[in-house]
């Protein structure tokens, strides 16, 4: 990694838009920079006009820190603005494009949406989930996801969608934190070839969930192909998404909400062991989705959109739901894996569906990188003509491979820098406007003030720091769920009335951002958060294990891989020194367990000690020095330096 950061900090080499492309761009104006930093509050407004709204707001903004309101007084809905104000213009518009991993493909208009998604309302209502319930969502990336969601938001409910790769106890955990009413999900859903039993899963979970009052499944497949034990219903909790379909009326006038009303909470690591459910409210929200979607990704009517995100990140809110079907756009959607069954998978679809708008992660980009370039090569993707990465640094050797390989040197790349708790992308080119450099995010967005602090919040003009946000901004979180002393603690304490990213930065003489990682206790594995704190809670909830200490280390696809230093309890060292590996073995599986494949570490070291300060911290620092093979940092503060020593030495043993 700090290999990386130094050819990020040398690269010098920068990819002005073509003339072509800033001529027909949704914005090429650079004085828009200027225009929306005079009168911040009006630039947002403007945005909040291209949305559908019930009751216009009478305020712009109420700003409290570290709480704000947006558009007070205005009344709006979410599925409205996604599907409603699409029908007389383009109600036979495809609004998605759907792929299963098997190959099936789907093709939704917005008008065949609309009726889905208000029949589902209405089916929904009648199992009572009323405005401001909460419903969790465990699904596939199928067209039923998207409808549940809009579903959700079309009554004023609020949506928790999980990942679909989280194991039971990681659902069960944020079902019983959101204390949600109903759960969502379907049989099984497919990755690589193989099923996953989500129905099994989520039957595990619901177990230990009091909360929930009714489960709907998704039949995935033809029932005589599914498993037993994702076909089993529960009487009286289970029922069939089709029959709730079959049985609902298609009308379902939308739940006009206040623009602060909560539109969803997602989960997402951060420094302790328990994730925290972001929350997001409806005005604001959708104002920064459509203004970023529009002016980011250049996004037209005509254009053909993908953005590879699961619907279980905020990704795939914000950039697969939200902002392109407010939009009205013709969205791509793919259920599973990017080698499946062969490595071009991906460019088949491009080239299939003629995208061109194609936004994905540099994790993925790295496996392309090493599947080779004759895979793209195979198809023709003369469609695509703008790029977009997201959710970790992209290394600039990437990101040249993305641009001749993928862009065929045509296509621009926004390389996008925000988070969860942001909602929407806050640093990025504008396409038409800003010259990109490989590796970097270049500038805010207008309207968005980012700067890099020091410690002490002082300004750093040239140079690196913290990165954070210094006003609010409409797609901002409104809090942690259930948690509002974390949430300010989190995010406002470091300087008042200032967020804390949690990510360092650099800004260069040109004043272009270079994103270089978390600086917290979070690790960024292939584009998703963990915390290293729940991995230690996996791991010492193992019977063996005494104490843990987790690192993030480099890896070549991921960017950052997990390894972990254990203790076994004395009493069972034997047992684990007898076959180290399938102890190792067990581990990984047991975190697999806990929280999902993500979470899985790359390596386990068993140790007898850990490097401790003297008042009894462990020093993450050394153990990343040690697992990366680098020299020792300073050990003076360490109670015992022999531990950091013999630490070492073990694990050179074993890499
Ligand atoms: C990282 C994903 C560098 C960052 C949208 C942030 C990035 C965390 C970039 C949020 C980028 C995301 N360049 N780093 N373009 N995009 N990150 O909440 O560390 O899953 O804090 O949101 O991902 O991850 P999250």
């Amino acid at each position: 990694m700090s290999d990386q950061i130094d050819a990020l900090l040398t690269e010098n080499r920068e990819f002005p838009p073509s003339s072509s492309f800033r001529k027909n761009a949704n914005v090429s104006d650079p004085a828009i920079y200027s225009k929306a930093k005079s009168d911040r509050e009006r630039f947002w407004e403007g945005w909040a006009e291209q949305l559908d709204w019930q009751t216009k707001w009478d305020r712009v903004l109420e700003w409290n820190p570290p709480h704000a309101k947006w558009f007070i007084g205005g009344k709006l809905n979410a599925s409205y603005n996604c599907l409603d104000r699409h029908l007389d213009k383009r109600g036979d518009k495809v609004a998605l494009i759907w792929e299963g991993e098997p190959g099936e493909v789907k093709r939704i208009t917005y008008r065949d949406l609309h009726r889905d998604v208000s029949k589902f309302a209405n089916g929904l209502k009648k199992l009572g989930v009323h405005s401001g319930d909460r419903v969790a969502i465990y699904m596939p990336l199928i067209p039923e996801a998207v409808v549940a969601m809009l579903a959700c938001a079309r009554i004023g409910a609020v949506h928790s969608v999980v990942f679909g790769g989280f194991s039971s106890e990681a659902l069960r955990d944020r079902i019983q934190d959101a204390e949600a009413k109903v759960l969502i999900t379907a049989t099984s859903g497919y990755r690589r070839g193989n099923l996953v039993p989500l129905k099994k899963v989520a039957d595990a979970a619901v177990a230990d969930c009091p909360s929930i009052t009714d489960v709907v499944v998704v039949m995935r497949r033809p029932a005589a192909e599914e498993a037993d034990d994702t076909l089993r219903m529960q009487t009286g909790r289970d029922r069939w998404y089709h029959e709730v379909l079959h049985d609902a009326d298609d009308n379902c006038p939308p739940e006009w909400v206040d623009s602060e009303h909560m539109l969803y909470t997602l989960y997402t690591s951060g420094t302790t062991g328990k994730p925290k459910g972001i929350v997001h409210t409806t005005g604001g929200y959708l104002t920064g989705c459509i203004a970023t979607t529009k002016w980011v990704f250049d996004l037209k009517d005509e254009d053909v959109y993908w953005c590879t995100a699961d619907i279980g990140w905020v990704t795939g809110h914000s950039y697969v739901v939200y902002g392109p079907l407010a939009l009205g756009a013709t969205v791509v959607i793919y259920e599973g894996a990017p080698d499946w069954p062969k490595q071009d998978r991906f460019w088949e679809i491009i080239e299939r569906h003629k995208v061109s708008i194609f936004y994905t992660a540099p994790t993925a980009i790295r496996a392309f990188m090493k599947w080779g370039e004759q895979h793209p090569q195979a198809h023709d993707m003369s469609s695509l003509r703008l790029l977009g990465s997201v959710g970790e640094p992209i290394n600039p050797e990437a990101w040249m491979w993305y641009h001749k390989n993928i862009g065929a040197e045509r296509c621009p790349i926004v390389d996008t820098w925000w988070q969860t708790e942001t909602g929407a992308i806050l640093i990025t080119p504008l396409p038409g406007i800003v010259p990109t450099k490989p590796g970097s995010a270049t500038k805010a967005f207008p309207g968005i003030d980012a700067e890099i602090l020091d410690e002490r919040g002082n300004r750093v003009e040239v140079g690196g720091g913290y990165l954070a946000i210094t006003s609010p901004w409409p797609s901002m979180l409104r809090g942690i769920w259930g948690d509002p002393d974390r949430f300010v603690k989190q995010y406002w304490s470091k300087w008042p009335g200032i967020y804390f990213t949690g990510d360092g930065a650099k800004r260069d003489e040109d004043g272009y951002f270079w994103l270089l990682g978390r600086v917290d206790d979070v690790i960024n594995v292939a584009g998703h958060r963990i915390g290293t704190m729940e991995v230690e809670s996996a791991l010492v909830d193992h019977q063996s294990i005494a104490e843990a200490a987790v690192v993030g280390i480099s890896h070549d696809i991921k960017g950052t891989g997990i390894a972990a230093f254990v203790i076994v309890k004395e009493s069972q060292r034997a047992a684990a020194i007898k076959d180290p590996a399938k102890f190792e073995q067990e581990l990984k599986q047991h975190v697999t367990d806990k929280i999902g494949a993500i979470a899985r570490p790359e390596k386990i070291l068993v140790t007898i000690d850990l490097p401790k300060t003297r008042s009894g911290k462990i020093m993450r620092r050394l153990l990343r020095d040690i697992a990366e093979g680098r020299a020792l940092g300073d050990v003076t503060t360490l109670a015992d330096p022999a531990v950091v020593a013999s630490l070492k030495e073990r694990y050179e043993e074993e890499s």
